[in-house]
């Protein structure tokens, strides 16, 4: 039987962290597929498009046939339902991720009535500290993101940083003008 597993996820932006935990999962699964989350309540930098796009952009030519990128809404379990998955993989970093990642987990096994499972990895100590919202910040302020993000996706991050201070100077500027 082939199993495989969802790697789930808002990916705004992927991370080197994000990619440790796929470059592992390749070698525990038949096929993993990447899960990217469109919540319509919440606030992404990057559009769904634009997040399976810079994915598809970094996965190693050697696993493309083991590992497809989709996006999903709704709940987690009809995705996966939907594409024969039976396991969730989460990457878990500092202590204070297991509590939520604990609770994601049993809440999905309660939904899909213990068909499905979660198993957790664990960050490699050289991305331990790494989150999205980090490579946000450093982008935000100039810093440099070699180190935390696939180098074929750093224009990308730079162009989407760009806009943003656009659309924030455009919104200060119709206040002053008020
Ligand atoms: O990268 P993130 O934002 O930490 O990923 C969170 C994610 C996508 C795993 C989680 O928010 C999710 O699965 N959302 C879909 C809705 C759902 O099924 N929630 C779980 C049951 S309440």
């Amino acid at each position: 039987m082939n199993k495989i597993a969802v790697y789930p996820g808002s990916f705004d932006p992927i991370t080197k962290g994000h990619m440790d935990i796929i470059n592992r999962a390749v070698f525990l699964f038949d096929k993993v597929i990447i899960g990217v989350l469109n919540n319509s309540s919440k606030k992404y930098w990057f559009s769904l498009e634009e997040r399976v796009e810079m994915i598809k952009k970094i996965i190693p030519t050697e696993y493309k046939n083991k590992i497809e990128v989709k996006g999903f809404r709704g709940l987690l379990i009809d995705f996966m339902r939907n594409n024969d998955a039976s396991i969730i993989i989460r990457g878990l970093r500092a202590v204070s991720d297991y509590e939520y990642e604990l609770q994601l987990a049993l809440t999905n096994k309660k939904l899909a009535d213990g068909d499905i499972d979660t198993i957790f990895l664990p960050a490699s100590r050289e991305t331990l500290y790494l989150s999205s919202s980090i490579v946000k910040e450093l982008a935000m302020y100039g810093g440099r993101l070699e180190d935390f993000v696939d180098n074929a996706i750093i224009e990308i991050i730079k162009n989407k940083v760009r806009k943003v201070e656009e659309v924030n100077d455009e919104k200060s500027k119709n206040i002053c003008s008020r």
